[in-house]
């Protein structure tokens, strides 16, 4: 058997697999992430993959022994998986594992937009900070305001907990009622208008691809700040774009962005933008227990074993 990954990982894989596989020959790059094209899937009978590998049809048909693909993220937005179930190869994806990380980090992104962090450290490094003033890059306080969160799956509820320790209120439209203290269930167009922070936290979809358009952010309060460390195709880019050049929002806060990596030029003109490039699972912790998630699935799905975190149904 035949085991590839199209980017190194912070596990022994080899070690791995071959300890429980003996005789597998597993393909992993030394660093770095190699994708598709660095890699042979001829004979592979599983693939680990980034959300930067597209497999589409065309992938599957190129890999003909393929049982399983683990990939290394939450988001199966890469993967086509009707296509993948019409060739009966399992998808494997990381959840849970994330949830913390991901939290913690559009956490970090409300507070750097709302206390204008990114202007301030281009202050400081520019060497042209005059001093403390009392008007100096005034932000606002996330406290006693409304927090809403747009998809309030397992990520969008860790984010919750956090908003309430802050002392904020939380909203959030979902298709499904969410128990969850102290927050609220509201529609969508409800959201949008009373949000003072918009966090979005859906997967991507046909139904979520845009919905952050020209119509909904028109509907924001000028003093609104919007953050999305899901997917950048949820937000019209454009949009947002013009309602930030037009100081019709307070700011924003983007960990993805539409056709990443390449950014559209003129995001880095928008006042109030704060930009990280795709981090939010970013910690030791998550990154090394995600890359511990495909190997197992990896292992159970050749061993004949039903995998953790099957998203689609196992041939
Ligand atoms: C990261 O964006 C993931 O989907 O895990």
């Amino acid at each position: 058997m035949r085991v590839v990954s199209t980017s190194s990982l912070p596990i022994d894989l080899v070690g791995q697999i071959t300890a429980a596989l003996p005789g597998t020959i597993v393909d992993v790059p030394a660093h770095g992430h190699v994708g598709l094209a660095g890699v042979s899937l001829a004979d592979a009978d599983a693939l680990i993959c980034l959300l930067l590998d597209k497999i589409d049809a065309h992938a599957l048909a190129a890999a003909p022994s393929l049982r399983v693909v683990a990939n290394c993220a939450v988001g199966v937005d890469n993967i086509d998986l009707v296509a993948a179930a019409g060739a009966n190869v399992a998808v494997t994806n990381t959840p849970d594992v994330l949830t913390e990380a991901t939290a913690e980090f559009a956490f970090t992104l409300m507070l750097a937009v709302a206390r204008r962090l990114g202007e301030g450290e281009r202050l400081v490094r520019s060497g042209t900070w005059g001093g403390w003033a009392l008007d100096q890059l005034l932000g606002v306080e996330l406290h006693g305001k409304t927090l809403g969160i747009l998809g309030f799956g397992r990520i969008g509820q860790a984010l919750a907990r956090r908003a309430l320790g802050f002392g904020m209120r939380v909203i959030y439209a979902d298709p499904h009622q969410v128990s969850a203290d102290g927050t609220e269930r509201v529609t969508i167009d409800q959201l949008f208008l009373r949000a003072d922070v918009l966090s979005l936290h859906c997967p991507l979809t046909p139904e979520t691809r845009r919905v952050v358009d020209a119509t909904r952010l028109a509907t924001m309060k000028p003093t609104a700040i919007l953050v999305n460390t899901a997917r950048g195709d949820i937000v019209d880019e454009g949009a947002l774009i013009d309602a930030l050049t037009a100081g019709r929002l307070f700011g924003a806060g983007l960990d993805v962005f539409v056709g990443e990596p390449r950014i559209e030029p003129r995001l880095y003109g928008c006042p109030r933008l704060v930009l990280a490039p795709h981090i939010g699972s970013a910690t030791t912790e998550a990154r090394t227990s995600m890359a511990q998630l495909c190997a197992d699935a990896v292992i159970a799905v050749l061993s004949g074993r039903r995998p953790g975190n099957l998203v689609t149904r196992i041939p």
